[in-house]
């Protein structure tokens, strides 16, 4: 038995999967964030830590944990977790999708122009980097004791193990990393006056970083067992949902939306903002379009009109509509992929009296998935393309939203078993891999059995009818952004 710890940002879910890799329970505890000042977003690591042992404990009522051979993890990718000498967290984490850094990625260009060649990415508001020039500016009695960054699940292996690790593709985001060599760049790190000695160190995502410590392994009366690197979400949803050869590609919508293909090779494409990072698994890269709010978006509407994302959806397909004159703008935390605007505003367009809930439900689904679409022509001019795509996240169970997806991106979308838990999937098979690659296994073999894709559980066809109607509302939905960004900030 393996288990995986997924730290998203709306939740840490445990996934505990059988030798063979199938899925024997999840368990999940909800997290919160915090949004203290416009564009901030926020999360303090000891709830994380809190969500992990609660987790620990539901996984403990159903199954018998003394039978896991190595735990794995995956996270949100990007959080600046800052830690003093001693491993104490100094200040809560900033977020993914927080926005405060924008001048300072401009002053970061503006110094280092050559550190977009050498990360390989543009420097985006939520990366790792900016966040630290923000906080020497802002909070210089914190920079002061900052002695080591964490990204979010790497902040749990520490919790878990003691140790220091990441791994390459969650390091990828950081902006301090070389991804052509997957490992960390001293030139990088200077540009916010860090040095290799504040960062863990880099693993590949199969890697063994250390062993449970004594103090949990008795508390949990289980064996001290391996923890193993693990992926970024993304990478490690990729894993999960058995996308790991070139060509192949995924969307997940999660709190974010992200569009995700495999490059052979690094392949850089910054001025699409397209961001182009290693892959859970060695010799391995990928590129992506990330969009900061897609089941967020559904989910911020239902908190506004007091109703759960379920009655939402439930009363959208009772209604029977299909077409709304409304369109929805998904900005709600800014947006990187094709903008990267951190002040972009989210909109709706279109009202009248007639306007229902069920018009604005629908317009969400469709906004998020114009942003999918943009998502799309960013990586298909980074000469990146899949010819059908699996769908995962939360917002992936609602089988009207999968289809739009498929009518307004023109492709085959695919949705798999263990589609919802993708990310935590992905980590328990990173899990299972570095445990049997330490047992003698071969690495590519290994990879081959159990990185498969899960059984199909539906397959959604573009509708060709449909397709005049998304077009003409995708236009003017890129229409609302350009007229009306002058209304930010
Ligand atoms: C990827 C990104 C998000 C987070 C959310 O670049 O910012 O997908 O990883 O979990």
């Amino acid at each position: 038995m393996y288990l995986g710890l997924d730290l998203g940002t709306s939740g840490l879910k445990g996934v505990v999967i059988d030798d063979n890799g199938v899925v024997l329970a999840q368990e999940s505890v909800s997290l919160t964030v915090q949004s203290p000042h416009p564009t901030w977003s926020e999360q303090d690591p000891l709830s994380w830590w809190q969500a992990c042992l609660e987790v620990m404990a539901q996984l403990q009522e159903r199954l018998d944990l003394g039978k896991l051979k190595a735990i794995g993890l995956s996270g949100q990718m990007h959080g600046a977790t800052l830690l003093n000498q001693q491993g104490d967290v100094l200040r809560p984490c900033i977020l993914w999708n927080d926005g405060r850094s924008q001048t300072q990625c401009y002053a970061l260009m503006a110094e280092s122009p050559d550190s977009i060649e050498r990360s390989g990415n543009l420097v985006m508001a939520g990366f790792t980097a900016p966040k630290i020039r923000w906080v020497e500016e802002n909070e210089p009695e914190i920079f002061q004791q900052l002695a080591y960054v964490l990204l979010p699940k790497d902040y749990l292996a520490y919790r878990l193990t003691g140790h220091m690790s990441t791994d390459c593709s969650d390091a990828s985001g950081t902006l301090w990393l070389n991804p052509a060599t997957r490992q960390w760049d001293a030139d990088l790190l200077a540009t916010t006056g860090l040095t290799l000695a504040n960062m863990p160190t880099v693993h590949e995502g199969c890697d063994v970083v250390g062993v449970l410590s004594k103090e949990l392994a008795e508390q949990w009366e289980i064996a001290q067992l391996p923890v193993v690197a693990g992926g970024g979400d993304n990478a490690a949803g990729a894993v999960g949902m058995g996308v790991i050869n070139p060509g192949e590609g995924f969307i997940s919508l999660g709190t974010s939306g992200v569009y995700f293909t495999v490059s052979e090779a690094h392949r850089a494409n910054p001025d699409n903002t397209v961001h182009a990072f290693c892959h859970a698994l060695p010799d391995r890269w990928h590129q992506m379009g990330v969009t900061l709010s897609a089941a967020n978006s559904l989910a911020w509407l239902a908190k506004l009109v007091g109703k759960s994302v379920a009655e939402l959806l439930d009363a959208l397909e009772d209604s029977d509509m299909v077409r709304t004159n409304v369109i929805f703008l998904p900005y709600l935390n800014g947006e990187r992929t094709p903008h990267n605007d951190p002040l972009a505003n989210g909109q709706f367009i279109g009202l009248d009296n007639q306007t229902s809930l069920e018009s604005l439900t629908l317009a969400v689904l469709e906004g998020v998935a114009f942003s999918l679409l943009d998502c799309q022509n960013a990586l298909s001019s980074a000469g990146s393309s899949a010819e059908s795509l699996s769908l995962i996240g939360g917002g992936a169970r609602s089988g009207m939203w999968r289809q739009i997806i498929a009518n307004v991106l023109g492709k085959r979308i695919i949705y798999r078993d263990g589609g919802d838990v993708g990310p935590g999937l992905g980590a328990a098979r990173l899990a299972l891999l570095g445990e049997q690659r330490r047992l003698g296994g071969e690495l590519e073999a290994l990879i081959a059995q159990y990185c498969v894709m899960p059984d199909v559980l539906e397959e959604h066809v573009p509708a060709l009818e449909t397709q005049a109607y998304y077009q003409e509302k995708y236009a003017l939905y890129q229409e609302v952004y350009q007229s009306t960004k002058t209304l930010n900030g």
